[in-house]
């Protein structure tokens, strides 16, 4: 079966003419590497694939992360689970981020597969932090160049983000192990980094997990950043997904910030994730 890879535009590319429950080929595997590599996130619809060929894909990949924070799936502990239940307010991932910026060699990307979903919403928003470099104006480009930041998941997944007392944050029952998150060393990045597959050039700092750009004062650093967040969110570089069933996204973590649409309330949605790990960033 030959492959299409068809550009979305703005950020990723659809992936035409495989079959993800069957092994890839070589050939097959070099051409969506490299489309991978080129467009930041791939998406793939109309595949049925079970847990153990969500693994086995993922595995071509590299070293399955087991997140140590998802509730994982009961059987296999290499998915984790982003459900929201009918009963739950918060959704998981409702605010632009990019996954494991806070470590300190962060994952490569993540698989996300469709399982269930509301009967409307529940789309996932990519940003092409490859365009959005590209884009950067002149003067913002020299003050980040050559910089670093700070991340962290402490005030993500710590014990002070989901106060059980509080009884409103529900994302309290799908993520766990906040201890080990309350003792999580900051990790310093790139601002501005050189995509390890790619080669190109891509903006590394994110709302969900950077605390702040080294070698400005705080308020600088809170400016500089808030710059830079309104210029990636502008739509030049932005561009829904749309889940049906069959329906897969693999991105990648260093070349795209995503986004989770919390807007079908009363409705469940069950997806299943698998983290691949990555490597230190230049
Ligand atoms: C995530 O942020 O990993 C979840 C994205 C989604 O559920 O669409």
């Amino acid at each position: 079966m030959s492959l299409t890879i068809q550009s979305h535009g703005r950020v990723g590319a659809e992936v035409l003419g495989v079959d993800l429950s069957q092994p890839l080929n070589e050939a097959q595997f070099a051409e969506i590497r490299s489309a991978f590599a080129e467009h930041g996130v791939i998406f793939f619809r109309d595949q049925s694939i079970s847990e153990q060929d969500h693994i086995a894909f993922a595995r071509r990949w590299g070293q399955i992360n087991i997140n140590r924070f998802f509730t994982p799936h009961a059987a296999y502990p290499e998915i984790a689970m982003v459900v929201k239940e009918k009963h739950h307010r918060d959704n998981i991932g409702g605010g632009w981020h990019t996954d494991h910026s806070y470590d300190a060699e962060p994952a490569l990307g993540s698989i996300l597969v469709a399982r269930e979903l509301p009967p409307t919403g529940g789309a996932t928003a990519f940003a092409s932090m490859y365009k959005a470099y590209d884009g950067l104006p002149q003067r913002l480009r020299d003050q980040l160049e050559g910089r670093n930041a700070v991340h962290s998941a402490r005030h993500v997944f710590g014990s002070k983000a989901y106060p059980a007392e509080s009884g409103q944050d529900t994302r309290g029952e799908r993520i766990g192990n906040s201890a080990a998150a309350d003792v999580l060393d900051d990790v310093v990045h790139p601002v501005i980094l050189t995509h390890p597959l790619s080669g190109k050039k891509a903006i590394y700092v994110n709302p969900g997990f950077t605390l702040h750009i080294q070698g400005i004062d705080a308020e600088r650093s809170k400016e500089l950043l808030a710059e830079v967040y309104e210029h990636v969110t502008s739509e030049d570089f932005i561009e829904d997904f749309h889940w049906r069933d069959g329906s897969i996204a693999f991105w990648d973590n260093r070349a795209t910030w995503h986004y989770a649409y919390n807007d079908y309330a009363g409705h469940r949605r069950e997806m299943h994730r698998i983290t691949i790990e990555g490597e230190a960033l230049g």
